[in-house]
């Protein structure tokens, strides 16, 4: 059996855990081998190859970020694209292509499924929105970013009496938001999927300093939305793309430290954390998970369930029809975001 890899999109910790568990899987257990392709997509029709034997994962385990490298090229942007990927999937005498990426590209290697390739997706982001998994490798080394940088903010906020907005990733979904300022005592979280008004976020605050408690942590995810004031006036974010047609985000915690200054005169001072989240060493849980699907991706291949996509669920690792991807994002819960709630103000 010869089986292709590849890494897409943004990269996130524990991609080389899922790499070396299934070179392992596949050279050890089946006497198989293994073709990893550089820089995502851009691999495939460049032909930047090269063989993964066992010498060539030795160390990576506890390394961040892919020794495969990454980009957001989308083969089904590109002309003849998925020609391109069975040629070289010919070319290489492939049985199989392992795909390990979020959203975009996950929802590329689901359309090639449709087109014949054989498929199998693997979740990773640090977001942790890819529908029909409980995590994604990634989130959890983030979220250990996050709520060490909430921690610090802590004590330098309180010790000069300022709200500090910290601006995290999370372009849909607000679970680094959530869970981050939940693990961490933010005072007030706000995400995309449940937009806030600028005047409830003052007001949190507000009953803060009633209580006698000077400084504030406010957690905002980048992609955040905003509801209308009672005066009708609302939070205006200035839209970017990046050269995918992607929304550029970051930003957005500045314009709410401008505002919150400007109605409580208070000093607010922005952090926008950006790749840290995204760099550095994974977590034993990012390990752990990297390695349960790269193992699992693999045995997919092997028994020829193509089209599918590894997913943990209560604690299992399973997988999923590939075509989950077409329900976007997964947001955060409702009841998640209570429980955060409980703690705002
Ligand atoms: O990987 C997902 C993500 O971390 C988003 O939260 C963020 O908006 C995006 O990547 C930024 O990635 P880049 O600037 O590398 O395209």
């Amino acid at each position: 059996m010869r089986l292709g890899i590849l890494t897409g999109g943004g990269d996130c910790p524990g991609l080389n855990a899922l790499i070396r568990a299934a070179v392992v899987r596949t050279v050890r257990t089946y006497q198989g081998q293994m073709v990893g392709f550089e820089d995502g997509w851009l691999g495939l029709f460049k032909s930047r190859a090269r063989d993964l034997d066992l010498p060539a994962i030795k160390g990576i385990l506890p390394r961040g970020g892919t020794i495969l490298g990454t980009s957001r090229t989308d083969p089904l942007r590109e002309e003849g694209g998925v020609q391109a990927v069975k040629d070289a999937l010919a070319l290489h005498e492939l049985d199989g292509l392992l795909v390990c990426g979020g959203d975009g590209t996950l929802s590329a290697a689901d359309r090639l499924w449709e087109a014949g390739v054989p498929i199998i997706g693997i979740p990773k982001t640090i977001d942790n929105d890819v529908p029909e998994t409980d995590y994604s490798f990634g989130f959890d080394t983030a979220l250990c970013h996050v709520v060490d940088a909430v921690d610090a903010l802590h004590t330098t906020a309180e010790s000069h009496d300022r709200v500090i907005v910290l601006e995290v990733m999370g372009r849909s979904a607000g679970w680094i938001a959530v869970c981050g300022g939940l693990a961490g005592g933010a005072d007030v979280v706000v995400t995309p999927e449940r937009p806030t008004s600028v005047h409830e976020i003052c007001n949190y605050i507000r009953h803060r300093q009633a209580r006698g408690r000077f400084f504030s942590i406010v957690v905002v995810a980048e992609g955040a939305r905003f509801e209308p004031d009672p005066d009708g006036r609302t939070l205006e974010v200035p839209q970017q793309m990046d050269q995918f047609g992607r929304p550029r985000y970051g930003g957005v915690g500045e314009l709410l430290a401008r505002e919150i200054e400007a109605r409580l005169k208070t000093e607010t001072r922005t952090v926008i954390l950006g790749f840290v989240q995204r760099g550095g060493t994974p977590t034993p849980f990012d390990r752990l998970l990297g390695s349960r699907m790269g193992v699992a991706a693999v045995d997919l291949a092997v028994r020829g369930e193509y089209g599918r996509m590894v997913s943990l669920q209560g604690g299992r690792i399973t997988s999923v029809e590939l075509a989950v991807v077409r329900q976007g994002p997964r947001t955060v819960p409702a009841e998640l975001f209570e429980t955060a709630r409980v703690f705002f103000g």
